[in-house]
């Protein structure tokens, strides 16, 4: 089959590679008719999140059921259409049945474990996100081996078209992460800083939770054209975190946001000056936007963390963190967790996830896609790719 394999920094191609198959009795193959680039995969493309060796990525995807495991049951059967959620969850472990599929215990035998940290011990897999997260081959392909399918595949219903549907796999239920971890319940102030797919997820997340205000903050202003367009949220033009926080302020009384949302990440907008500390410090990449964060949130106000994080940081502010009383939470997103409640919101045409797609591709230019989505080339802010 065809698929979209890492090579290395920067170098990716479309590779015949060998199908896969069905390797344990609750594994399911998946013939892929949409797949998406993710944030996520640019960590990896980058090199920030290191990968020895070839791999096929990619863990949003969507497909038809080819071929089903004994062990699967009724659960899934061939020529079911479905979504795959990105965690690779077993669907028993204590973590598993504790809604958090992504600190799966058995997901990752070779590097499991209670510590955390990216070159360290890791919690449970993703699809096609290195051998540290499990080393899964991803859906960028023509087909992909689902392992514990007859807990991570939803079934589609033939109303909805695969755009319509595609982002249930991961952005949609990590932008709703972020708001759900925020505890927004009605009338607050959000402020989601990156306006990528993620950031825009979340504000399509915000007003479906009765947000009373919604900012989106970036350094490129077609993604806040994009995410205006699409949400109908303020947006803030970020030229240096100072000036946002004030905005961010003036917009709430002086008092902060109630919820911010780090929707950047580890590998932010960066100039000479933050590249340099970042090499004294051993520190991959930078937390500058994590700490905007945390000076527009209010005091006793709650700050999710979408983006990716790899390393530790020297001087992260837990004076501010502690005299202000904020709330931290973050990680990998728990999509088994709101799957299902938010297909229905799709069914019921509550929220619309395909208005963010800027590029459809044919698999074989998937390279491309990552070229145009990583340098942010013909105002890119989502490439689906097909099969
Ligand atoms: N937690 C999870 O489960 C999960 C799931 C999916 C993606 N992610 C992560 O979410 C992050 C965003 O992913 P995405 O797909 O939206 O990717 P993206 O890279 O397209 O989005 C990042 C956005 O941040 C903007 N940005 C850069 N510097 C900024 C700054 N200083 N201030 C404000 N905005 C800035 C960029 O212009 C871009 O629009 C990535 O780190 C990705 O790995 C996490
Ligand atoms: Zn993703
Ligand atoms: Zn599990």
């Amino acid at each position: 089959m065809k698929a979209l394999v890492y090579h290395g920094i920067k170098d990716v191609r479309v590779d015949t590679v060998e199908d896969p198959k069905i390797e344990d009795s609750r594994d399911a193959i998946i013939r892929v008719t949409s797949t998406a680039i993710c944030g996520s995969d640019l960590h990896i493309y980058n090199g920030s999140i290191p990968q020895p060796r070839p791999m096929v990525l990619g863990h949003e995807f969507m497909g038809i059921v080819e071929e089903v495991g004994k062990g699967v049951g009724g659960k899934l059967k061939v020529g079911d259409r479905v979504v795959v959620p990105f965690p690779v969850a077993c669907g028993t472990c204590y973590f598993c049945n504790h809604a958090l599929p992504g600190h799966c215990e058995n997901s990752n035998p070779e590097h499991y474990g209670p510590e955390g940290g990216l070159l360290t011990e890791k919690g449970g897999a993703l699809f096609g996100y290195t051998d540290l997260y499990g080393g899964y081959n991803g859906g960028q392909a023509e087909y992909v081996r689902v392992p514990y399918a007859d807990y991570g595949p939803r079934v589609i219903p033939d109303s909805l078209t695969d755009e319509q549907a595609l982002f249930l796999t991961d952005i949609f239920p990590t932008g709703y992460s972020g708001i759900d971890w925020g505890e927004v319940k009605g009338g607050e102030t959000v402020a989601i800083f990156g306006s990528g797919p993620v950031g825009i997820m979340a504000a399509k997340s915000a007003w479906l939770r009765g947000a009373a205000r919604v900012v989106i903050v970036d350094t490129l202003q077609y993604r806040l054209d994009k995410a205006q367009h699409a949400t109908n949220c303020e947006t803030i033009l970020w030229e240096n975190a100072k000036d946002v926080v004030e905005q961010i302020r003036a917009m709430s009384g002086g008092r902060g946001a109630d919820v911010c949302v780090e929707a950047v990440g580890f590998e932010p907008d960066r100039n000479l000056l933050d590249r340099a500390k970042a090499v004294v410090n051993f520190e991959k990449g930078s937390p500058k936007v994590l700490e905007a964060c945390m000076s527009a949130v209010r005091r006793g106000g709650i700050v999710t963390v979408l983006g990716v994080y790899a390393t530790p940081y020297d001087n992260f502010p837990v004076g501010q963190f502690f005299d202000k009383g904020i709330k931290i939470v973050g990680g990998q997103a728990p999509a088994h967790k709101h799957i299902d409640k938010l297909l229905q919101y799709v069914i019921e045409g509550k929220v619309v996830l395909d208005d963010i797609i800027t590029h459809r591709l044919p698999l074989s230019e998937a390279a491309h896609g990552y070229d145009i989505f990583r340098n942010k080339k013909d105002n890119c802010v989502k490439v689906v790719l097909k099969p």
